[in-house]
């Protein structure tokens, strides 16, 4: 991982060695490191993910979100996809890796998940939003675009919205420098400050209605599991205030983060209009 030495615009994503590589990652979609990358056992792994995915999924269920017409970009391995069929009407899984795509259709079929997903392969700067979307997930899968085209994609998406539909954004963030580069002959990816995404979400006209992060997501979500909803402000939050401060002790130490925003119209009832 190298720092942006913050000279020429450094900001760019070389596509050709970055499909390379996600071509390369559909052989071992069954593995949940596959698509997330990490170095631990991949059960422990598998069960950060599904923390992560009970984080989404509680503030959506407090919100009662509507699940019609949901849209997955950078579907990974299916992971979240086979999560989302399972509450929304429609799927749309996106992804520019066709070795991935062909997986996620093959492990989605085997557990009866896939009638209600449509597969497209596409990359997400090109991919065109269908209007009125309930929840839009963009799951780790910004920081392999460049600039324009993340402005762009969260610009479409929060177009692409219905009025009560949410965005879900997830991305590995820089924690102490504005951007970090880490870009190889063999991998490409940008890490950016959470308040670089955080401003692009905001003129989009969106509200922020979640943020967290993959550090307080592992302390929150198992003793939110245990207490419940209704006795999480009082006595969950508590519990988990220790186990906040030594996960972030343990992440002194990196230089990057993960950040979760979920994100909605402020006035469900005046949205964005379409295309404007
Ligand atoms: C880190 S994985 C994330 C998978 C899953 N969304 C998750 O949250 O775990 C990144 C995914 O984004 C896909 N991807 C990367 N760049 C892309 C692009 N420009 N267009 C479409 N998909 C892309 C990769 O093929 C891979 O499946």
């Amino acid at each position: 991982m190298t720092a942006d030495p913050g000279d020429g615009d450094g900001r760019s994503i070389d596509r050709n060695i970055s499909r390379k590589f996600w071509e390369q990652r559909g052989a071992l979609a069954d593995d949940a490191r596959s698509t997330t990358l990490d170095s631990e056992p991949g059960w422990w792994v598998r069960y950060n993910v599904r923390l992560y995915q009970h984080w989404l999924l509680r503030h959506l269920d407090a919100g009662s979100a509507p699940w019609g017409q949901v849209i997955d970009v950078g579907c990974g391995n299916g992971d979240w996809t086979a999560v989302l069929a399972q509450r929304a009407t429609n799927v749309v899984a996106v992804d520019f890796s066709q070795s991935l795509l062909s997986a996620v259709e093959r492990r989605l079929g085997a557990r009866g998940l896939a009638d209600n997903v449509t597969f497209v392969h596409s990359d997400a700067a090109a991919f065109e939003f269908p209007p009125d979307c309930d929840l839009i997930v963009l799951g780790a899968v910004l920081q392999y675009l460049d600039d324009r085209e993340t402005e762009d994609v969260v610009n479409r998406a929060a177009r692409a919205l219905s009025p009560r539909g949410h965005l879900y954004v997830r991305t590995t963030t820089a924690r102490r420098q504005a951007v970090i580069r880490n870009c190889t002959a063999d991998y490409q990816a940008i890490y950016r400050a959470p308040g670089w995404f955080e401003e692009r979400i905001r003129s989009t006209g969106l509200t922020i209605e979640a943020v967290t992060t993959g550090t307080y997501v592992l302390a929150d979500e198992p003793l939110h599991r245990l207490v419940g909803r209704r006795l999480w402000p009082t006595l969950g939050r508590g519990l988990a205030a220790p186990l906040r401060l030594l996960r972030r002790a343990q992440r002194m130490r990196k230089d990057t983060e993960v950040h979760h925003w979920l994100c909605r119209h402020p006035d469900p009832e005046r949205h964005l209009p379409a295309g404007a």
